[in-house]
């Protein structure tokens, strides 16, 4: 398994994205995160022209239906090369090996197929008041990411700073994809508890998600690069 740096290329627009990426010389080939935003937007159109540009995609369109629909979407988006795809671990662990089986592809690769447990915006409060689930948030999500290993899961979507707790639920080899990161100096938004790649890379992370720190940075291309640097030295 080889770290990387994903960017999540939060635009609304086919131009907003491809002014991005042409700001990188063609030997460079971030591995990219479209989100629904972008995918609602672009279409399937703007999936095909990143990939013929040669890059890895991580589509995160978070999928949650009944099972039979999640798999036989699942098998839609295998079939555009993707490189992750993810889903809601809640739909349950029935949908999520649906899923598991819509991905495989006739030669038997498929995506990388991670989790969400709970969204980082729903806290304690609104788990109990509005979805009735009365244990704490971190047993929650620690219990979501292990009805996702043992689905057949590759990994979830979560913190830096959880990242060692869900490896040693779930083992070393299961995948933590993780946001909420920012570049020392730069500013936190709407995150709220960041780390930088440096110190993801010493908490065990094995992708990180940056948007703004590069996104929205003067040199987005010497911003990139300083987050490999920091993550996989
Ligand atoms: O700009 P920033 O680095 O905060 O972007 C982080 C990206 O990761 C966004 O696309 C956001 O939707 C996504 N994400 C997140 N926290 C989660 C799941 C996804 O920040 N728990």
């Amino acid at each position: 398994m080889k770290k990387d740096v994903i960017i999540a290329c939060d635009f609304n627009s086919k131009e907003q994205l491809f002014d991005f990426l042409d700001k990188f010389d063609g030997s460079e080939k971030p591995y990219l995160k479209v989100g629904m935003e972008l995918f609602y937007a672009g279409g399937v159109e703007i999936v095909k022209e990143i990939k013929k540009r040669g890059h890895k995609i991580f589509l995160d369109l978070k999928l949650h239906d009944i099972p039979n629909t999640v798999k036989k979407a699942m098998a839609v988006l295998s079939a555009y090369d993707v490189d992750m795809v993810n889903l809601h671990a809640s739909g349950g662990s029935v949908m999520m090996k649906g899923a598991l089986e819509g991905l495989t592809r006739a030669d038997g690769t498929r995506p990388l197929l991670i989790a969400v447990t709970q969204l980082t915006s729903t806290n304690q409060e609104l788990m109990t008041e509005e979805l009735l689930i009365d244990k704490p948030l971190d047993e929650v999500v620690m219990s979501y990411a292990k009805n996702a290993k043992n689905s057949g899961l590759d990994g979830v979507v979560c913190s830096p700073l959880e990242a060692g707790k869900v490896k040693s639920v779930c083992g070393e080899n299961f995948l933590t994809i993780t946001p909420g990161i920012r570049l020392a100096g730069d500013a936190v938004g709407d995150q709220k508890r960041v780390t930088t790649p440096a110190l993801a890379r010493e908490l065990g992370s094995d992708y990180i998600v940056v948007g703004r720190s590069i996104t929205g940075a003067e040199d987005p291309v010497a911003a990139y690069r300083k987050c490999v640097k920091e993550f996989l030295g």
